[in-house]
Order: C-alpha cells, then structure tokens, then sequence
C-alpha cells in the first residue's frame, strides 16, 4: 500500500459540514463532540451507563456497569437483562407498528416490502417454529444464506430465544463451513437451496451436505433450507426440513427470552494470524448498545431516513448495520441480494433513486470497481435523496473518496470513512457527520467513550506524527467478549503484556497536528482482499494440503480495485514446470484447488514457482523480501540474514 500512503500522507483537503448538516445533526459542531467526550472523561462508566439506560429497554436494569475483575475478560451491564429481539421489533410496535423495517430488492430487481408488525411476526413464528426443533437458549445455529429478509428473520429468530448465530459468509467454501460448524459444535444449519447473483443460480444446500459429510458435525440435528431459487436438492430426511414445512402452523407471537447483557448473541469466525480462523463472541447488551449509539452518532439517523448498508450479513458489517442497529433504532432499510455491476454498473445508483435512500454505506472496494466500469453513471441518476455516505473496511485512497464526494454525495454530503473491526462490533473511529471536518483518506478522531491510542512495542505512546500501533485503552461496551473455545488466543492476541491491559488492534497507525487517525495497515499476516478478510496463513495451508505442494507462502500486494491481490510463492514437489504451458496450468490447478478449499474469495491472484522460498538461517521465512519481489520493489533491505539468497533472482525471474 506505499503508494496509497504517499498520496495519503500528502492529503491537505478538509470538508468542513455544512452549516445546514451541522443544525440538524444528532451531534452538532466540535463543541458537541467535545461534550460527550468530555463527559466520558469525567465519567467513563456513568457515561456508558447512562447511554444504556437511555437506548436500550432492560427487562431487568443492570446495577454495575463494568466489572473489570476478570480482565481481559470484561463485563458490561452484566446482571441487566433483556432482549435484543424485543429491542429491535417488539419495542417500536407500539409507536409504529405500519412502519417500514425492510425494503428487499432481489437480484432480478423484484421488490418486498416488510413492515415491522410483519416483521415481528414472522420473527415469532420463526423463533416458534426453532423452538418446536428443541433448539434453545446457548445453543449455536449457522446460518448459511444469501442476503434476503428471511436470514433477518433467522438471526433475529436466533436472539429471541437465546440460540448464538453464527452466520456464515455464502461465498466460503463446505470445507470452511464444516470447520466452522464444527468448531461452534452447531446443532442446527440453516440455510437456502441457492442464491442468486448478477443472474446466476449458485447452489448453497449441496455445499451443507457437502459439509456435513466431512464429519465431526455429529451435533447438527436439523438443517432448515429456504426455497430460495427453486433448484433441485438432495434431500437427508433425518435432518432436512424446508422453511416453509418448519413454519408452517407457528403462532405468530413468541414471548422473548430474557438473558444477561454478557449472554453470547452471536459467534462471527474471521481471519487472524495463523491458519485456523477465530470465532469472534459478541455479547448482546454491550454489543447492542454500541450498534444503537453508533446509528446515531456516526450515521446521524433519523425517524424519516431510508438507510442502506450493501454489506452481506456474512460480515460483521452485515450484522451491526443490516440485521441490529438499523431496527434497534426503528429505522427502514435497505437490504439487496445481487451484485453492484448487475444488470450493469449503475445498479447502486439506480437503487438509491428508486428507494430514496438518504444513508448510503459502502466499501472502497465497490467504489472503486464502480469508478472503473462508469464513473460518469452516477449523473444519469436522481441522488439528491441522499444525505449522508460512508465506508468501511479498508483504507479509501483520497482520489476515491473525491469521486465519491462529488458523483454520489454531489459534494452535498458529508462522508463518514468508519475504522473498526469484527472484533470491536460497532464504529470506533469516525468523523461524526455534523461535527468533524473531513479529510480524504482520514477516519478523523475517536468516538466519544473510546479511548483510542497510537503506541510503540512497549506500549508507550509515540509522540507527534509517528506511526505506532493501534490500540484502545479501556474497555468499551461492544468489544469482544472472547474467542470461542479458545480463551488463551484471545488474551494473547488482543491483550499481550506488553500493551498493559490495552486492546491491540492489530492495525498500525498515525495521527497528524490535529489528532486525526490515518489508518496505515495491518500489523499481522491479515490481507483485505475487497473488503473481505482473510489470512495469508490461510491460503498457505490451503496450498500446502495439495498432494503437488511441498511449501508455500503468501503476501499481499496493492491492486487497484480490490485493495489487494494475493500473492502466493510456491515449492513444489516434484520439479518446477518450466514450459509456459505448463506453468499455466498448475497455476490454475493450484488457483482451483483454493477456491475449493477455502471459497473464491480466497483464490490466489498469482502464483509463482521457487526451488525455495527465502529463508533466515533459522528457517523463517522472510516474507518481506517476498512482498518486495511481488511488487515488483527493488530490494533494498538488508539480506545479510538470508540463507539463500540466489533464491531471490529465481523469485524475481519468476514474474516474468
Ligand atoms: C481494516 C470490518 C482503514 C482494518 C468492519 C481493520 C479499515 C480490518 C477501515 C477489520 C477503515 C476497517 N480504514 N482500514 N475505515 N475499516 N479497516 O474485521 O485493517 O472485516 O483491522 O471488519 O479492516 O476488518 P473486519
């Protein structure tokens, strides 16, 4: 990413809100950041505590707000209770039960409307008809579906009687999902004969059974598959019951289960350093809490906006701002099952003129393809609904944000670029839209309540622009409770001694003269292939499970639209190919074989055959050197180290 952040390093442009965004705002002005800052300085746990009281409704109201006596292993709310479901439906039914909660838009453009009494009531029926299934409170579900109103349903169904969801992207393959069923030890999948995308039919039911009969899934009792395509399936009559057969006769209210904040809500797995992916645990007070204020904060919601995240509920962005905060705040929504470029590149935009989106929250991954296949398409549309946009996961290069300024938001709307992660559940840092001046390429300052620092090694804080790693200081209500069954990884990896009881992000950072973040990288093997997060340790034991592949290493490097392409160094076997044609077709073969293993997304963008991969003395590999060469970057490191260092212009040769 040098060259993004040169350019990023050099940005000097500021957006300041309008004077009309900044009236109207939830947060208005430097001053009223400042305030609730400052309100949290004073008094971190009665600022927290008083924005739970306020946003959420307890069944029970909790006493303590945070109990750090087991740290890292923090409490919130803990002895309160309530529901996350009765949150997000039953609460506004009163107020506004005809109100829309759901728009749909199908891959084929056909339009479903869901109001929250319908909404609520299919919830119901759903979470009756799990219950009739004896699936229960603590018990863990994997859902496996495209993007549609039933998989809301599904995950609400799952927090109203207790059950942990576990969604899983559709774009992984059965083999990442039986390790994830596995790990959670799932007693129920659900699921859809297929999904549909940019037109295609693409089977997800055979990639359950598929899964299921790599074993160690003993726990599944029942697997509920929505008529989604209307394809053929295999059917298991032990454990296969259709969707509309599961709901069929459910009564169409279903009283909540009331649990603890600290009650897991769901388990997302993601990528982290090595090759086993981690289950990310969420609780359902803190977590609720952080997806409500944020709605507020960073998105600026208001009763009358349409707002639209286009993230797949398989992504943690899918789950704070599809399936929770936008109900939890009684909002109406977006939600799409196709693909941007489908019919063609102006289906974003079409879609927003349609629905009159006024929030529009995006990746730079999508804003850049769309840049390429029709930067002009954004003028043959009406956008002026729009209000608000956004980005998330990845660093936006400044050029991108200033098309999207201009072409989408008409340099009308202020852009809230949203630094967070899987593991923190909501927003962290962001420009808060009527207070922060913007700058392209920047995720401005902290929240209030987040304590977000930049420190070297030894967890000092650097001083003045050094880049340093990131970390947030104290606990904050939405983070990661733990990782599934692995405790030791999870205070290990977040919270290592040397960052003193600090939450290590895992990015590297730096901040300028007026404090604002500028998000530099990762700081562990963690690629973000468009927007999608994978581990390189990953991909490598993926290649190396092939019976051709004797070693393997992965990098990334920087791709003009998917932010980055993997980069897989190779070791086979038997003798490296050498004929073109030859070459060609391991590569493919290996390319497959990834796709099989892990999912699509994981396909290796080039591989490249060594007799050896460089190596220190003591056998590590030296992956700088090979992110170097697929670079194309001269080498400039030192290479005293290097065991064998002709190894390096085979490497390089190897581009060719
Ligand atoms: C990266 C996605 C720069 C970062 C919500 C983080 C970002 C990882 C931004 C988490 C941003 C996310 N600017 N980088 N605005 N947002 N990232 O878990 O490296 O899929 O650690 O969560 O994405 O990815 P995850």
């Amino acid at each position: 990413m040098s060259n993004n952040i040169d350019s990023v390093l050099n940005e000097t442009r500021v957006f300041h809100p309008s004077d009309a965004f900044m009236r109207q705002a939830n947060v208005s002005g430097m001053a009223g950041y400042r305030a609730l800052r400052q309100e949290a300085e004073r008094d971190y746990e009665g600022f927290w505590a008083r924005l739970a009281r306020e946003n959420i409704v307890w069944h029970k109201l909790f006493h303590t707000a945070l109990d750090e006596s087991k740290a890292p292993f923090f409490q919130w709310f803990a002895d309160g209770e309530l529901n996350v479901s009765w949150n997000c439906l039953d609460k506004h039914l009163a107020t506004q039960p005809e109100k829309t909660a759901l728009i749909f838009e199908a891959d084929d453009g056909k339009i479903t409307r869901i109001t929250y009494r319908e909404l609520h009531a299919r919830v119901c029926q759903f979470a009756n008809a799990l219950k009739s299934r004896n699936i229960k409170k603590g018990d863990r579900v994997v859902i496996y579906m495209p993007m549609s109103i039933e998989v809301v349903v599904a995950m609400q169904a799952c927090a109203r009687i207790g059950a942990i969801h576990s969604v899983v992207f559709g774009g992984f393959s059965s083999k990442s999902l039986n390790e994830r069923i596995e790990d959670a030890q799932a007693c129920a999948v659900i699921t859809a004969d297929a999904q549909m995308r940019g037109g295609k039919v693409m089977p997800l039911k055979s990639a359950v059974d598929e899964a299921l009969a790599m074993g160690r899934c003993d726990a599944v009792h029942s697997v509920i598959v929505y008529r989604r395509a209307g394809s053929e399936v295999q059917w298991n009559s032990r454990l296969d019951v259709w969707w509309h057969d599961a709901i069929a006769g459910q009564a169409l209210t279903c009283e909540p289960e009331w649990v603890s904040a600290e009650h897991p809500l769901f388990i997302l797995y993601t990528s982290g350093s090595t090759g086993k992916p981690k289950g990310v645990q969420h609780s359902s007070g803190g977590y609720l809490l952080g997806a409500i204020v944020t709605m507020q904060w960073v998105f600026d919601y208001k009763p009358d906006d349409i707002f639209w995240c286009t993230a797949d509920v398989g992504w943690v962005t899918g789950h704070s701002y599809v399936t929770y905060g936008p109900l939890a705040v009684g909002g109406t929504e977006v939600i799409f099952e196709g693909i941007p470029t489908y019919p063609d590149a102006g289906r974003f935009w079409k879609m927003i003129q349609q629905h009159k989106a006024t929030i529009f929250y995006t990746a730079p991954t999508a804003i850049r393809s769309l840049i390429k296949l029709g930067g002009e398409l954004p003028k043959q549309y009406d956008l002026s609904s729009l209000r608000l946009l956004g980005t998330v996961g990845e660093p936006i290069n400044p050029e991108a944000w200033m098309w999207y300024y201009t072409m989408v938001g008409q340099s009308r709307c202020p852009i809230v670029d949203t630094w967070w992660q899987t593991e923190t559940g909501c927003h962290m840092i962001s420009p808060l839209p009527g207070a922060m001046p913007t700058k392209p390429g920047s995720c401005t300052l902290p929240l209030p309540g987040i304590m977000a620092a930049i420190v070297d090694e030894a967890g000092n804080e650097v001083p003045g622009n050094q880049g340093g790693f990131l970390v947030i200081q104290r606990p904050f209500p939405s983070q990661i409770r733990t990782i599934w069954g692995d405790p030791e990884r999870f205070r290990n990896g977040y919270f290592p001694k040397e960052m003193r009881g600090a939450y290590l992000a895992g990015d590297s950072s730096h901040r300028d003269a007026d404090g604002y973040f500028w998000i530099m990288g990762r700081i562990d093997d963690v690629l973000k292939v468009s927007g999608h997060r994978l581990g390189t340790m990953e991909i490598e034991s993926a290649l190396v499970s092939n019976p051709l592949v004797a070693e393997a290493a992965v990098v990334g490097r920087p791709h003009e639209i998917k932010g980055e392409a993997i980069v897989a160094f190779v070791v086979l076997k038997g003798t490296r190919p050498q004929d073109t044609a030859a070459i060609k077709k391991t590569v493919e073969d290996l390319r497959n074989w990834v796709s099989k293993e892990l999912g699509p997304i994981a396909k290796p963008d080039d591989i490249r055959f060594g007799d050896n991969l460089p190596k220190t003395r003591s056998g590590q590999i030296m992956r700088r050197l090979l992110r170097a060469i697929a670079t194309g970057e001269e080498i400039t490191q030192d290479i005293s180290t290097l065991e064998n260092p002709a190894i390096l212009e085979q490497l390089k040769q190897a581009i060719k």
